[in-house]
């Protein structure tokens, strides 16, 4: 693609979203939230993105992810990010997170450069919010504008993320109710699993898709088959996106197309008929810039579920524990 074309297109779409997006009113959490208490922020947290994707391009999917994790635990609290206490187990030792949640020293990096320069102003939970958009960027997606304002959770339920968090193993209609307890339309799933255009996942995630499953390309579950076997080696990595797993792009649609889905809950969104899923399905193939457009809309509504605001909560002073 010609870089400077490119670049031209992507600016005018990023002022297309501003003068779009820029009004909405999300709940009580505002874009310019911390602009004077810490304008410093969107750039710290920016640049530490830039430097953890580029040490590990996988880094970026990592990150993005976190964000989920969080708002669908009881809401877009930072509560993900707490260690186990006497009080509670961590919800990063429930199911779908154990061994596979990855980049929280990066948040921790974050979280301390941000307490040196404006302390006990940044929430944990807007840190994720900020961290989900630029690592989006960083691998070739478009922009969106991130509300602010989110406070962070004191306490975890890792009980919870075993029962809110959507599985992998689950077929379109329990993942649109799952996304309905959410308040997300199935637009928004459909949208919003487009992030696994990027990242990896474990053989113990994907087995008995690439065994079991008739809905999958022939050739591609035999070329898992490889690295995962029937037994054995269940942490041995496969990309989300066969085509081109490190770029933010539409490829993981035109994947699902082509039942070359890995998880089974990425191929339910796609059974080649003509509903109304499978009809968004093709046109995010067709056309790449109303995906990267709906899935930042998508995002900014993710990242409105159940936010702690005004006096409840607090701002941690270490995303590991309550202050
Ligand atoms: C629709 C329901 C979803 C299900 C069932 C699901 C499930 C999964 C699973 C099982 C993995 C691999 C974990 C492993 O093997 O250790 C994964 C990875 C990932 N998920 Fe999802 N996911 C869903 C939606 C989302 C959403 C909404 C986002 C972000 C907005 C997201 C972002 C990611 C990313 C980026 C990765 C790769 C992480 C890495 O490489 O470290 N997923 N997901
Ligand atoms: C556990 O909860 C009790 C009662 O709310 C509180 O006093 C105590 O400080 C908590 N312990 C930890 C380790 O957070
Ligand atoms: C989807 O899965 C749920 C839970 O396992 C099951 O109750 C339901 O019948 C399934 N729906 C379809 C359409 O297969
Ligand atoms: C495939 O399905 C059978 C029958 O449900 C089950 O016993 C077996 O464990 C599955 N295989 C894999 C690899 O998941």
């Amino acid at each position: 693609m010609a870089s400077s074309t490119y670049f031209m297109f992507k600016l005018c779409f990023t002022i297309f979203l501003l003068i779009h997006y820029g009004h909405q009113v999300y709940a009580q959490l505002s874009p310019d939230f911390y602009s004077t208490s810490c304008p410093k922020a969107p750039f710290i947290i920016k640049s530490i993105v830039i430097s953890a994707v580029a040490t590990e391009l996988r880094m970026g999917a990592s990150l993005l992810r976190l964000h989920f994790h969080d708002c669908f635990v009881n809401g877009c609290d930072g509560s993900l990010l707490l260690d186990s206490t006497a009080n509670f187990t961590s919800e990063k030792l429930a199911k779908p997170n154990l061994n596979s949640l990855r980049g929280f020293e990066v948040v921790d990096k974050i979280k301390s450069e941000l307490e040196r320069v404006c302390p006990g102003v940044v929430s944990c939970a807007d840190i994720l919010a900020i961290v989900a958009r630029d690592a989006t960027v960083v691998l070739g997606g478009a922009p969106w504008i991130v509300y602010l304002g989110r406070r962070d959770s004191t306490t975890a339920s890792a009980s919870a993320a075993d029962v809110q968090l959507p599985s992998p193993f689950s077929n379109l209609s329990t993942l649109i109710s799952d996304f309905k307890n959410k308040g997300l339309t199935p637009k928004d799933l459909v949208a919003l699993s487009g992030s696994h255009t990027i990242g990896m996942t474990r053989c113990t995630v994907y087995r008995s898709r690439i065994y079991n499953d008739t809905n999958i390309n022939k050739g591609y579950a035999a070329s898992l088959k490889k690295i995962c076997p029937i037994s054995g080696d269940d942490s041995n990595l496969a990309p989300l996106d066969t085509t081109t797993p490190n770029i933010f792009d539409s490829a993981y649609y035109t994947n699902l197309l082509n039942f070359k889905g890995i998880l089974h809950s990425d191929q339910a969104l796609f059974n080649g008929g003509n509903g109304l899923i499978d009809y968004q399905v093709k046109a995010y193939t067709a056309n790449s810039l109303s995906f990267l457009k709906d899935f930042g809309d998508s995002m900014i509504r993710m990242g409105n579920i159940s936010p702690l605001t005004g006096s409840n909560g607090e701002i941690r002073s270490n995303c590991r524990k309550a202050n």
